[in-house]
Formats: C-alpha cells, structure tokens, sequence
C-alpha cells in the first residue's frame, strides 16, 4: 500500500517516523506528483496548491483525504466535496486516522467502531488532546485508541452542548430539487396541525428559499443575529399563519459563509430548547450547517427521487458519511417524488442505500401549483396524495397525539401565543 503525506512543514513530517518504504513524505506539489502512484493520499491545506494537487490524485483513483489545521473552515470542506476526496482530517489527528486506514486498528470502547460524540457531549472538551504531540508510534503496533472526537471541530472554544427538547429533524439531499425544502415546509405545518410548535431553519446558507417559498418577507436573519444588530434569535424569527416559524437563511447568499460550525450550534441550541420540533432544510452540501445539524438530529431524512444517478450520489456520500463516522442509525431514506409508473421500487433503493425506508411521497402536481401560490401543499385538497403521505410521516414523527383539525391548531397557534411560547 502506497501512502503519501504532503505537508509544508518538513518538521511535522518527521514526527512520521514509520520505517516503511512504502509511506512518501513531500513537503511540495512537485515532489507529491514526481513520486508516482498512490493507494493513499494525505494533502495538507497548508500547501497553496492544495485543491489542484487533490484533483490530480482523485483523478488517478487514488483514496485522497484532506488535512486541515482548521477543518471548521466550509471552504474546505466544499471543495473537499467538489473535488471528490473522501474526507477531510483533522491536522493532529492524522495519525490516528493513517493507522486505521493502514491496520484496521479498531478503538476498544465504541462498539466494533468509532463513534462521534453524542448529542450531550458536543463540546470543544470531547475532543481529547492527549495524543496532539505523540506523533512517533504512527502506523506502529502500540497505538492509542482512536480519539473519541468529531472528525469536525476539534479546535477551537467550547460551544453550547445541544440539548434537544423534543425533535431536531434534518432533511437531506445529496442533489438539488429533491424535494428538501417541501418537505422540511410541509412536514413542519404537518406537525403543527397536530399541536407541535415548530420553526424552520434554513441552514441551505448560500441559496436557501423557505421564506420566499413561503411568501413570507423576512425583516431579519440569522446574520442579523452573528452580527449583533438583534441580540434575541427569536426576533429574527418570521411567522407563517400556519403557525410555523421560520428562522430565514441569508438574504445575502455571500454570508452564508458566515455561518459557522459555532453559529449553527449556538443556533440549534437555542432553538431546541424552545421549540418541539425543530426541522432543518440543508442545503446539497457537507458544510459545517449541514454536518452539524446531521451530529445531533434526533431524525435525519435522505431524500432520494427513484432516479438512478441520484441514488448512486447519495450512496457516495453515504459512504463518505460512514468514513467520518456518523451515527448510521438515525438516517432513513425518504423516496420523493415517486411517480405512478414507479421507475425505481422504494424498498430496492433503501437495499442499494443500506438504509431504512422511512417512507414515500408520491409525485403530485399540486405541489407546484400550491407552492407556485406560496400554499403549503399539505394543506390543499389539490395535493391530496402528497398531503396524505406527508401525514403518514408526521404520525410517525409525533405518533401520540391525534391528528387536529386546521380550526384546531389556529387555537393552539393562539393558545401558543398568549402563553409567549411562539
Ligand atoms: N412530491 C412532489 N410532487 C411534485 N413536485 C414536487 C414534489 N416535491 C417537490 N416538488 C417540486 O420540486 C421542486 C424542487 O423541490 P424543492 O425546492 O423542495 O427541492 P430542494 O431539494 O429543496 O431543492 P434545492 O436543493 O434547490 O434547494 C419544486 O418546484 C417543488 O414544488
Ligand atoms: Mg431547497
């Protein structure tokens, strides 16, 4: 197995010190392409040609991984997905991370394999230093445990645990038009017919559209809340009359960046303990909104339209998923837009995927026709399967309480209000 490891910093490198022929270390581009073919590839992004070098190892097969002394950063981490690397490491974990790629070493305490932290302990504290400068044994026998750590934020101050109230429900997508944002509006009024409060974040930063689906004007945003001009979240929050509360993306899709790995904890950490439900929209990307939201959702939705280059995506990024070690269990598919002809059988795709089926909504012509208004679908006669099946998949969301009427849940939104809950 060969194995690279580029990195500016010769002195790093040294730490390496494996004895094996077959693992190069390089310190620039044009020393990492003189040497040949790889099994294995370590970039750091400290090189300014990272993405160029990536591209061109991806482009020989080779299983190319990032290293970043900074892996909260979202540029990173979209590129790393652009370019079809198979994740992205933390600088000082490299180490660990090689060694299991190598041997197979398997931590003791997790169960036959690695696990990220859970939702409780989602501070900077889970990420365990211990090993940052015993870099020597690498690729040895003797090797520590594999650090119980999110491959994602080890660095910098600690941040708000998450502590879900009730549900923190993400929608995901691999590819755009998957129906991500439908279903994230529809199960959220879904479930407040059944006496939820809900809000809706829109962590799709850079071209999320749950207000303007919604034909609801935001005043404010989450940037209005980073930057300070709101101090209370709450006040960048915009109502629906369904009763659904939105907090809207950036209107600005440039500062989308400015919602960081901190933000969106702080974000869904507030929001948790207000709300019942908090669902999530995302946009088709592993950035830090996303990847956050996925680590301590209670529920996460794979949306997959029967459509076999769609499944093949979502199936790599499955994988990529897995190599970053997320909790498998809490993702489920959910077949979107499945016409009548049923081009794919939805219990073949949740096989393929090795996911289990959480459902399936039916392609229905209503659904343009009502969002095209700015009508939630699930409340139109005219999208009456789609209604049906969105109603399915909020009875198992919230399966104890009874399905109310529309007059129903207007007095719970007012109920709700009189008490300040929303
Ligand atoms: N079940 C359905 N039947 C018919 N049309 C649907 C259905 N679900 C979604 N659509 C339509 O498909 C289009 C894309 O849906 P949507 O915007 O929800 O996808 P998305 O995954 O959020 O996309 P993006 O990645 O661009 O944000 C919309 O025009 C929507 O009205
Ligand atoms: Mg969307």
């Amino acid at each position: 197995m060969r194995i690279l490891l580029c990195d500016p910093n010769n002195e790093y490198l040294q730490r390496f010190n494996t004895g094996r022929e077959d693992f190069v270390k390089v310190t620039t581009s044009k020393e990492a392409i003189g040497a040949g073919v790889f099994n294995l590839a370590v970039i750091s992004t400290e090189l300014p040609e990272w993405e160029g070098l990536a591209r061109h190892f991806v482009g020989q097969n080779t299983e190319t991984y990032i290293m970043s002394p900074n892996i909260t950063d979202i540029n990173v981490w979209k590129k790393t997905t652009e370019i079809g690397c198979k994740g992205v490491w933390a600088k000082e974990n490299v180490q660990n991370e090689l060694s299991i790629k190598i041997q197979g070493h398997i931590p003791q305490n997790a169960g036959g394999r690695s696990r990220r932290p859970l939702r409780g302990q989602l501070t900077r504290d889970s990420h365990n230093n211990e090993n940052h400068h015993v870099a020597e044994n690498v690729l040895t026998k003797n090797l520590p445990p594999r650090q119980q750590t999110a491959a994602y934020h080890p660095q910098s101050q600690k941040p708000p645990a998450i502590v879900v109230n009730r549900e923190l429900i993400c929608f995901f997508g691999v590819d755009g038009g998957v129906s991500k944002t439908t279903m994230s509006i529809n199960t959220g009024v879904g479930l407040i017919k059944k006496g939820q409060s809900v809000v809706i974040v829109d962590f799709d930063v850079f071209s999320g559209n749950v207000s303007t689906r919604l034909k609801v004007a935001p005043v404010t945003t989450m940037v209005d809340w980073i930057k300070g001009h709101n101090e209370d979240l709450s006040k960048c929050l915009v109502d629906h009359p369904s009763g659904l509360k939105i907090l809207p993306a950036p209107l600005n899709h440039e500062e989308g960046e400015l919602i960081t790995e901190e933000v969106a904890i702080k974000i869904l950490s507030i929001l948790t303990r207000r709300f019942d439900v908090v669902i999530v929209d995302t946009a088709p990307l592993l950035i830090a909104p996303t990847v956050i939201t996925m680590e301590n959702a209670t529920r996460i939705y794979v949306l997959c339209p029967p459509d076999a280059a769609t499944v093949a995506n979502t199936k790599k990024v499955i994988k990529r998923l897995d190599m970053i070690h997320f909790e498998r269990f809490k993702f489920k598919l959910l077949v979107t837009k499945m016409p009548k002809s049923k081009p794919l059988e939805a219990n073949h795709m949740a096989a393929t995927l090795e996911l289990e089926l959480a459902g399936i909504i039916p392609y229905d012509e209503g659904v343009q026709v009502e969002t095209n208004k700015g009508n939630p679908p699930i409340l139109s006669r005219r999208a009456k399967n789609f209604a049906r099946a969105v109603n399915i998949l909020c009875n198992t969301i919230a399966p104890n309480l009874q399905v109310a009427s529309e007059r129903f849940s207007l007095l719970n939104f007012f109920r709700r209000r009189k008490e300040g809950i929303i």
